[in-house]
């Protein structure tokens, strides 16, 4: 039989009805896959076992099937777990779509056709997983770039908890937060190419030195378009240093040229920038942060952003 690239994964089998479980389990385990069975408590299963696939049937109760799939939801999204289900004879694929799962096994459950979709799913959650790595690496790489420039090493994560709490206040849709995530956390990393003394340097920078600085937007977006997963930060990344009245950088974009994410790094960065501590000075006092911030408001910031920071800072 064929062999999937999900050779050795493990796949959580949730299903009551007995001849169904049992084919299903032979089918899967001959493929050479870890089954682990269970019939309730679904839940605790996947927490222990932390599997690869999740396949729930429908012959479990309702109740326990959408309670066990509750639970599992966060972690399935956040860990990219594929949960399938395992449809009744007759039963139409719609239901997978209104509860909210990722795919199906029908009847009559053919070998070929059940090893080869769970393999798919199993490849799927590998490729999930090798990103989800890189991603890790780029925010290592990312927070030493915010360190060499005298942050605390979580500014990128600072950054991106103060450009969400805005981007969910104005409504943005899931995956334009997403977006808004990616391109906070990786708003800086063009730095890399920026020389320490550049970035640490206390007092105003020589037109070269600046001229050094502004590349980092563009070397930022290029260095990270070859992450297909990150394009929806991309304009973040490129236009963060764009200015409301239109004379910042690298563009020279203005007002709602400038795409809303970037608006949104531009004043949770400041606005974290201003509240830290650097090397050379004492982090500013919410008084005079304020004031800076709203006196930017439309020549350096886009003022429904900044009223929308004003809205989610704590009194
Ligand atoms: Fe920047």
């Amino acid at each position: 039989m064929y062999l999937g690239e999900g050779y050795h994964a493990k796949i959580l089998l949730a299903e009551k009805d007995s001849s169904k479980r049992e084919s299903l389990r032979s089918i899967l385990s001959s493929a050479g896959f870890d089954v682990v069975v269970v019939k309730e408590e679904i839940y605790n299963e996947f927490k222990k076992e932390k599997p690869d696939v999740v396949l729930i049937g429908f012959e479990l109760e309702k109740e326990t099937r959408i309670e066990a799939f509750e639970k599992i939801r966060e972690e399935k999204e956040k860990e990219g777990i594929p949960v399938l289900a395992i449809l009744e004879e007759g039963e139409s694929e719609e239901v997978v779509l209104k509860e909210g799962l990722d795919d199906c096994l029908a009847p009559p459950f053919l070998p070929q056709s059940v090893v080869r979709r769970v393999s798919l799913y199993v490849r799927m959650r590998n490729l999930e997983e090798e990103v989800r790595n890189a991603k890790k690496v780029l925010l290592q790489v990312a927070q030493t770039i915010e360190m060499k420039e005298g942050y605390p090493r979580e500014h990128p994560q600072r950054v991106a908890k103060v450009a969400t709490d805005i981007g969910q206040l104005l409504e943005l849709e899931r995956d334009d937060i997403l977006s808004l995530q990616t391109g906070a956390l990786f708003h800086d990393i063009g730095k890399i190419g920026v020389s320490e003394n550049i970035l640490r340097k206390p007092g105003k920078l020589t037109p070269n030195e600046f001229e050094e600085v502004k590349l980092h937007p563009v070397i930022g977006e290029r260095l990270l378009r070859p992450f297909g997963i990150l394009e929806g930060g991309l304009p973040a990344i490129r236009h963060h240093h764009e200015r409301w009245d239109g004379t910042g950088y690298p563009d020279g974009l203005s007002g709602e040229e400038i795409p809303l994410i970037a608006r949104i790094v531009s004043v949770a960065d400041a606005f974290v920038a201003f509240t830290s501590d650097r090397p050379y000075r004492k982090a500013f006092s919410r008084g005079e942060v304020l004031s800076i911030l709203v006196g930017g408001a439309g020549s350096y910031w886009d003022p429904m952003v900044i009223w929308a920071l004003l809205k989610i800072i704590p009194k």
